[in-house]
């Protein structure tokens, strides 16, 4: 029943008198990515990312697609900033092109810092709280040619970049991420390839992963020491795995899926270590990791960003591996992603129990691509409409369990560029017309606007 939503109920956005969610700090907030929504690609002296190139090549990114005009955001900053206020949010997540604001010489690019200052400027203006990720997958092409994540070098280069861009935006930032799903650019741009910079290795995907998680601990200090006041921390997506059997085979399996998903980057960042599992997954790929290494990356943060989107259930290869086993009869968005809620709630629950000392968390995306029309100026989402509520009824009931989660950012505010799936997928709560740059209000929208209208009316 792929796609079919017709049978479903269009909930209204309204959460049990008992919910976290009526709580006035709980942060509810829209997401999005520099590279998704910016275009002006070749403007005020951005140099060109791994993204400008590969979404070059063809065959990478379905149809085509590529960034180089996008939401055009970069021109319609301004009342793409007033959709914020119209859906009554809390704060809003936003990625900074690091090719935008820093030369090949690593010297500032003032055009470029200006432009994100105008737009932090304004979000502050509006009383918005400011999630600012750093590394949201555009690395400068001139990185990549120098080895990228691949190349220890990096490290030092993020660490450049994450001082200046802390030093000029010190007070205007409630909460630094240093990178967004570090799983994505490691294991899809190294390991698989089927990202950004394309190369299909799974040693390369293991170092990579090295790098970026040092470049990411290293970072932090950084941070604290020019913006004091602002939090910081990581996001990571992550990946609910549920067994085909209750074979002992089919639950190791599951197991393992997480482990390559989840611990992977949770444990080195919470427990100072690479999971021993991995390397029985991959054989013969354990990356150089130095002296020291593990302790800054194991830096302490002030909060864990949580990105979930399905889960993906598996059964055993036969080895020492995992397949996936689609379910059938289940509901699926337009990804082909599967609906399911409870596997927010499990996670969020399990990593408590996991990781001692694990910092208060923010749900920093969680949303569904649809095929989403506008008729007679109007677009009916109910499927998103009821993802959402059942989503954010999973995060309560975390909460309720015991989690510490302080907020939650619908993944995205407009429609945008997918990544290796361009256009077509459309996961905003405001569609965007390419043709025209009309955006309108999806009725997800508005009821996320009603709802927030009627929390902030309470008390
Ligand atoms: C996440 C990315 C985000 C967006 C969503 C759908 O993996 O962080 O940019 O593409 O998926």
């Amino acid at each position: 029943m792929a796609n079919d939503v017709s049978a479903l109920p269009v909930d209204p956005f309204s959460p049990p008198a008992d919910s976290a969610l009526w709580r006035k700090d709980f942060l509810l907030g829209a997401a999005t990515a520099a590279y998704q929504i910016e275009g002006a690609v070749n403007e005020d002296g951005r140099l060109p990312s791994i993204w400008d190139t590969f979404s070059a090549t063809p065959g990478k990114v379905l149809a085509g697609d590529t960034g180089a005009v996008a939401c055009d955001h970069y021109h319609r900053w301004e009342s793409d900033l007033d959709l914020l206020s119209a859906l009554n949010v809390d704060g809003y997540r936003l990625s900074i092109a690091w090719p935008r604001v820093m030369d090949a010489a690593g010297r500032p690019n003032q055009k470029g810092l200006d432009f994100y200052k105008r737009l932090l400027g304004r979000l502050k203006e509006k009383g918005l709280k400011t999630f600012v990720t750093l590394y949201h997958w555009d690395l400068p092409q001139h990185l990549e040619d120098r080895g990228g994540w691949l190349n220890r070098d990096i490290v030092y280069r993020f660490g450049d970049y994450a001082d200046l861009m802390s030093r000029e935006l010190a007070g205007q930032v409630d909460a630094w991420a240093t990178l967004n799903e570090p799983w994505c650019s490691a294991y899809l741009g190294y390991g698989n390839g089927h990202h950004a910079p394309g190369l299909a290795n799974g040693r390369f995907a293991t170092q990579a992963m090295h790098h970026l998680l040092l470049a990411h601990g290293s970072a932090i200090p950084v941070l604290r020491a020019n913006d004091p006041a602002s939090k910081k921390g990581i996001v990571a997506n992550v990946g609910r795995g549920t067994a085909n059997s209750d074979s002992e085979a089919d639950r190791r399996a599951a197991h393992l899926f997480e482990v390559q998903h989840n611990a992977w980057i949770l444990d080195p960042l919470f427990k100072g270590a690479y999971p021993e599992d991995l390397f029985e997954l991959w054989p013969g790929t354990d990356p150089l990791v130095l002296e020291g290494d593990m302790r800054k990356i194991a830096e302490p943060l002030d909060f864990l960003g949580i990105n979930y989107y399905f889960r993906t259930n598996v059964k055993s290869d036969g080895a020492h591996g995992f397949v996936e086993v689609p379910l059938a009869g289940v509901e699926r968005t337009q990804m082909g992603w599967e609906v399911y809620p409870d596997g927010l709630r499990d996670l969020l629950i399990g990593f408590n129990r996991t990781y001692a000392g694990l910092p208060p968390i923010y749900i920093t995306e969680n949303g569904m691509a649809s095929d989403d029309q506008v008729i007679d100026g109007r677009v009916d989402d109910p499927q998103r409409i009821s993802f959402l509520r059942r989503h954010l009824a999973a995060v309560d009931a975390a909460i309720k369990a015991g989690v510490d989660i302080r907020g939650y950012f619908v993944w995205s505010l407009m429609d945008n560029f997918e990544w290796a799936f361009g256009y077509e997928r459309r996961f905003g709560v405001v569609h965007i017309d390419y043709d025209t740059q009309k955006r309108t209000l999806k009725h997800s929208a508005e009821l996320i606007a009603k709802f927030l209208a009627e929390r902030n009316a309470r008390s």
